[in-house]
């Protein structure tokens, strides 16, 4: 055969194929999601998500110390009240289980990036992401609590608050009174594109934020829709955002993608508790090597144009990346 071009040269062996690689990754571009419940001291290993825990904030460091093993440096923390009310008031309380914290994690590991998930579903009796009105969550009023509890998590020493609630106008709400009170420094990572998705299951068993009645469908994106989605991240853009974030991540790679091209603003996926637990589940039945899967997943995340990731497996990721097996 008369080949000139023989796309195999550059396949031909492992220190080729690392130099070719078109996507890269690191460690720095991972963050892992640290469960804290206000009730526990210790450890609980959560059932729903086999190999990840819940931390009382008496064990909260250990949780931080396995990351920072890993090479993982940045965190986004979920909070488990001890108390529920239907407007979810111990999510703005300065000493509530998300402030005391960051509190906990500063004073031992003030280098430690740590982000916050802004959401009200693990603070309210009913589950929803807000305070209701009948029986919808009231945007304009849920912004108002939004907004106290971003403030309470900065005044605690948040590097980063992330609003999952998908109500309308947060972000500008948020960034008005981050501002207000001299946290201009404060970035907002906006959960922007978050579908209404069978995927957060598990993590609803460990977060404890199941809705009571209904669904969230009625402020969570619908999985059909894609140039909601370049919507959605064009509203946050405008409002004051400093990462756009799509979520789930691998059922959406395409709105990774659109949205990546659309916008010159970091893009974060978070892959979410399902995927996880799909990976590792199936890694436990020995039908698919759980190693390789998480690698070619988290791989495809990033070539569909994330530059940050949310993921439980981000420690066995960073280690994969050091490696050299991924990045
Ligand atoms: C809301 C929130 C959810 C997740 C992150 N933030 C759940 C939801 O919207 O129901 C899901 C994360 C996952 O499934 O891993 N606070």
């Amino acid at each position: 055969m008369d080949l000139t071009i023989r796309p195999r040269r550059l396949r031909g062996n492992a220190g080729i194929r690392a130099l070719c690689r078109e996507t890269r990754m690191s460690p720095d571009s991972l963050i892992y999601p640290i469960f804290v419940d206000e009730t526990l001291q210790g450890t609980r290993h959560i059932d729903a998500l086999d190999g990840q825990y819940q931390y009382g904030l008496d064990s909260v460091h250990l949780a931080v110390e396995d990351c920072l093993a890993a090479g993982v440096t940045k965190c986004i923390l979920f909070g488990l009240p001890a108390k529920k009310d239907a407007i979810g008031s111990s999510a703005w309380d300065e000493h509530g289980v998300v402030q005391e914290a960051i509190r906990r994690i500063k004073a031992k590991y003030p280098d430690f990036y740590v982000i916050t998930d802004v959401c009200m579903c693990e603070y309210t009796d009913h589950g929803h992401c807000g305070v209701l009105h009948d029986h919808d969550v009231d945007n304009d009023l849920t912004l108002e609590v939004l907004c106290k509890e971003t403030l309470s998590h900065a005044m605690a020493g948040a590097d980063m608050v992330a609003p999952s609630d998908m109500m309308d106008g947060r972000v500008a709400a948020m960034r008005k009174t981050l501002d207000d009170n001299g946290f201009e420094n404060v970035p907002i990572m906006a959960y922007s594109a978050k579908y209404a998705s069978a995927f957060y299951g598990p993590f609803r068993s460990a977060a404890g934020s199941c809705p009571s009645f209904g669904d969230r469908k009625s402020y969570q994106m619908d999985c059909h829709n894609r140039k909601e989605a370049l919507r959605e991240c064009a509203l946050d853009v405008e409002e004051g955002a400093d990462i756009i974030m799509v979520k789930p991540a691998l059922s959406y790679l395409d709105v990774i993608r659109e949205c990546s091209d659309a916008f010159d603003l970091p893009m974060c996926a978070y892959s979410v508790s399902g995927e996880y637990a799909m990976i590792r589940t199936a890694g436990q039945a020995g039908l698919i090597d759980e190693y390789k899967v998480m690698c070619e997943s988290a791989v495809s995340i990033f070539r569909a144009g994330a530059n940050i990731l949310i993921t439980y497996y981000a420690k066995e990721l960073a280690q994969a990346m050091k490696k050299g097996d991924i990045g």
